[in-house]
């Protein structure tokens, strides 16, 4: 199976010739990685429109949608209208959302819906609530997944790639810790053993969950050199070409060696 690395911008960079940058960067040296893992980057919404122009071999995710289909919205963006712009994923339940924004389990249930609706995929983070601690983590998760599931039957959870993103691991939380390999990779099996007591275990085994947290080119080993981490969810290090490159180029390496 591909690694997965995906690249959660936030609200950076600032001005779309910086975006530009940051995307033809990778598009040049993509090829060298290209048959070990797939790439997205999922840019601000205003970003998406122009960066479909230049985003050929990365693919192209966006940060939230709204669980409505269409009508009296301000300030939201539907599924369908991201479909216009070669958007592939939405990363959903994010800590920042829920503490920033009053995102609910519930509300990342019907976006997660919406989402499938559009044959969007679902990027779903668990492990975000505020003042959440490592102790709380596995009530935490399984709670969390239980509710975005709500209501989906098998065919449609198989879509959804988890992540694994414990709130206090976040680089921009104050006070972070970055997690160790051992304990993403302990989440990780924790949350496919959590899918597989919903779906067949074989298709559990097959769907990509990953870490995000701090991941950076000097940690990332720690991370890739785990097999069942299929990949990883990177804030602030997406933001410098090299730092992502080398992150990118960790997971393509592991995947050859144990290949
Ligand atoms: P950092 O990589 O900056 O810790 O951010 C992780 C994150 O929030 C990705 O969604």
């Amino acid at each position: 199976m591909k690694k997965l690395i995906i690249a959660n911008w936030k609200m950076n960079p600032e001005t779309i010739e910086q975006a530009r940058l940051l995307v033809t960067g990778l598009e040049h040296r993509m090829h060298q990685v290209l048959e070990k893992t797939d790439v997205v980057i999922c840019p601000p919404f205003t970003f998406l429109a122009p960066l479909s122009h230049y985003s050929h071999l990365t693919k192209i995710g966006a940060q939230n949608v709204s669980w409505a289909a269409s009508g009296a919205f301000t300030g939201e963006i539907s599924a369908n209208m991201l479909k216009n712009w070669k958007t592939q994923f939405v990363i959903l339940g994010h800590s920042e959302r829920r503490l920033y924004l009053g995102e609910t389990d519930s509300m990342v249930n019907a976006k997660i819906i919406a989402c499938l609706n559009a044959k969007l995929t679902p990027v779903v983070c668990l492990g975000g609530e505020e003042g959440a601690l490592k102790a709380d983590m596995k009530s935490l998760v399984s709670k969390q997944f239980l509710q975005v599931i709500k209501g989906l039957d098998k065919k449609h959870i198989e879509k959804i790639i988890f992540v694994y993103e414990p709130i206090w691991a976040i680089s921009t939380m104050k006070g972070s810790t970055p997690a160790t390999g051992e304990h993403a990779e302990e989440f990780i099996e924790y949350i496919r053993s959590l899918v597989a007591k919903k779906i067949a275990k074989d298709r559990a085994a097959d769907m990509q969950i990953l870490y995000g947290g701090t991941v950076n080119r000097d940690n990332v080993h720690d991370f890739a050199r785990f097999p069942r981490i299929d990949g990883v969810l990177v804030g602030a290090s997406s933001l410098d070409r090299d730092n992502f490159w080398e992150i990118i180029n960790e997971f393509a390496r592991e995947s050859i060696h144990k290949s």
